[in-house]
């Protein structure tokens, strides 16, 4: 018998009069005669011409929706529409029957919402095959794209004791003894002795540690996933994510932005060659799903022109300031202005705001830099005040259409009696963080870094609307059984 090939590479070899042998799952079985089998390795089911009146039976009945089976025959050229080749098959094996009275699955469109309730099973589908292929492309380019430049892919813990973005939105790690629950005087559970003895929580980044890599390696970067306690049932935020973050001696601002705007163009490029067809094919998911909408809301690029405009065009870069003013210039829709919802200098950007000046003022992505310093976390780089006493801090944030913020970045503040003064006046615990003050110490040095959101990235670059689409097994609020 020979050996099984893959359906991808099957199909590009375009061979025919060969004998093959493939494996897979049924997405359709037509007239007892034609399956769609399908192996993961590619958007594009492969066609399976039954000899229905030479095959058993009852063989026949357990070619069903979702049976796994093996396949020997022969390829050739195909008449039919759809397909330039299919395998005349000589012999069938159902590996793995699957009721159809039982299967969720259907050869017919099923919602996005039934199939987060059966993410299980949703790999089985197009959409997901394309959507976690392009999510995996992706990956391989980050990676790809930092090696190439000489950055340490250093590993970050997940269990830590320290809350790197001081929002207090860290899960404690606890090894309690359910029934021994260490208790304060006042009776309450006590969380400082929740790991062997001390206060631990899941990572909310790796930026800390991060910093310490690249103040003797120079060049380092995180990708791992990140953790955060925060109640919200958004559509662009998980309870579990992967965050991308490099972090560089002797880089400022500049070219901290330089680094992530040339690492974003390089993996959506790198996706676009690698992923063509799967792309292709969330294309015209997405076109077909514009259709749907009223002509005033239906988006004026496709995902592919999205992806392609991206690459072409520089990111705007503009201060935090300079956005304030556009925006209280700005009248968005008639029934509201901006300078009712800008409360004014010094308030965060509401996702309203971000989108206004990617999707209507400049019409591609933005970076904005040089944040207020009070919403800001402590780490960042302190700018001297301006000329009416504003304090700023070098900050970063890159905002994408149809997205808001993907990446949030900065200088970091290497000066030891700023970044002390800065703890203080926040409340951050200088004890609790000695051995990062120690870079501050010994041998300091200017650098910065970012984090990239990756499901915000794949989010994007599949045009997908949810971010609990992008990643296989979503973490959010009640939702963590598979
Ligand atoms: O802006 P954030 O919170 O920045 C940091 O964590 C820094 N320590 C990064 C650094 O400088 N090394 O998060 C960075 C990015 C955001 O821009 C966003 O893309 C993503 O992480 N992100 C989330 N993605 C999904 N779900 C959430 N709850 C997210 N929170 C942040
Ligand atoms: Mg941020």
């Amino acid at each position: 018998m020979s050996q099984r090939i893959k359906i991808k590479a099957l199909l590009e070899s375009g061979k025919t009069d060969i004998d093959v042998t493939v494996k897979g799952w049924v997405r359709a079985f037509r007239q007892n005669r034609f399956i769609a089998l399908n192996d993961g390795s590619t958007n594009s089911n492969l066609q399976i011409v039954v000899d229905f009146e030479n095959t058993d039976a009852v063989l026949l009945k357990r070619i069903t929706v979702g049976a796994a089976i093996s396949v020997n025959g022969k390829m050739a050229a195909s008449l039919g529409q759809g397909q330039s080749v299919e395998v005349i098959a000589t012999d069938i094996e159902v590996l793995g029957d699957s009721d159809p009275e039982k299967y969720p699955l259907q050869p017919k469109k099923h919602s996005l919402e039934f199939l987060r309730e059966i993410a299980h099973l949703r790999f089985r589908t197009s959409t997901f095959g394309a959507i976690f292929r392009v999510r995996n492309t992706l990956s391989f380019a980050v990676h790809q794209f930092f090696q190439e430049r000489g950055f340490v892919y250093l590993h970050t813990p997940v269990i830590t004791q320290s809350d790197a973005e001081g929002a207090g939105e860290a899960f404690h790690v606890t090894n309690f003894d359910l029934d021994n629950v260490p208790r304060t005087d006042t009776g309450e559970v006590d969380y400082k002795q929740d790991f062997f003895g001390t206060a631990t929580n899941l990572t909310v980044s790796g930026q800390l540690e991060g910093e310490l890599g690249a103040m003797a390696l120079s060049d380092i970067y995180t990708f791992g996933p990140t953790f955060r306690a925060e109640n919200s049932n958004t559509t662009r935020h998980l309870a579990e994510f992967w965050m991308i973050e490099p972090e560089m001696a002797f880089y400022d601002l500049n070219d901290n932005m330089d680094l992530a705007e040339a690492l974003l163009k390089y993996v959506i490029k790198y996706a676009l060659e690698k992923n063509r067809e799967d792309l292709e094919f969330l294309n015209q998911r997405l076109l077909d799903e514009e259709k749907t909408k009223p002509q005033a809301e239906r988006s004026e690029l496709s995902l592919l022109d999205k992806l392609q405009f991206c690459l072409d065009n520089n990111f705007e870069r503009l201060t935090y300031t300079e956005a304030i003013d556009i925006l209280k210039d700005s009248t968005p829709n008639k029934k509201k202005k901006f300078q009712y919802l800008v409360e004014g200098w010094g308030t965060d950007l509401q996702s309203e705001h971000e989108r206004y000046l990617v999707e209507k003022h400049f019409k591609k992505p933005v970076i904005l830099t040089d944040y207020p310093k009070d919403i800001k976390a402590f780490y960042m780089r302190q700018n001297e005040p301006d000329a009416q006493g504003r304090q700023t801090v070098r900050a970063m944030d890159i905002l994408f259409p149809g997205i808001g913020e993907i990446v949030g970045g900065s200088q970091r503040e290497e000066r030891l009696e700023r970044l002390e003064q800065r703890m203080d006046e926040m409340g951050i615990p200088k004890e609790e963080l000695w051995w990062y003050l120690d870079t501050r110490r010994f041998g300091s040095a200017p650098h910065a870094g970012f984090g990239l959101g990756f499901e915000r990235l794949v989010l994007f670059v599949t045009g997908m609307g949810n971010i609990r689409d992008v990643i296989p097994f979503p973490r959010f609020p009640k939702n963590a059984e598979f």
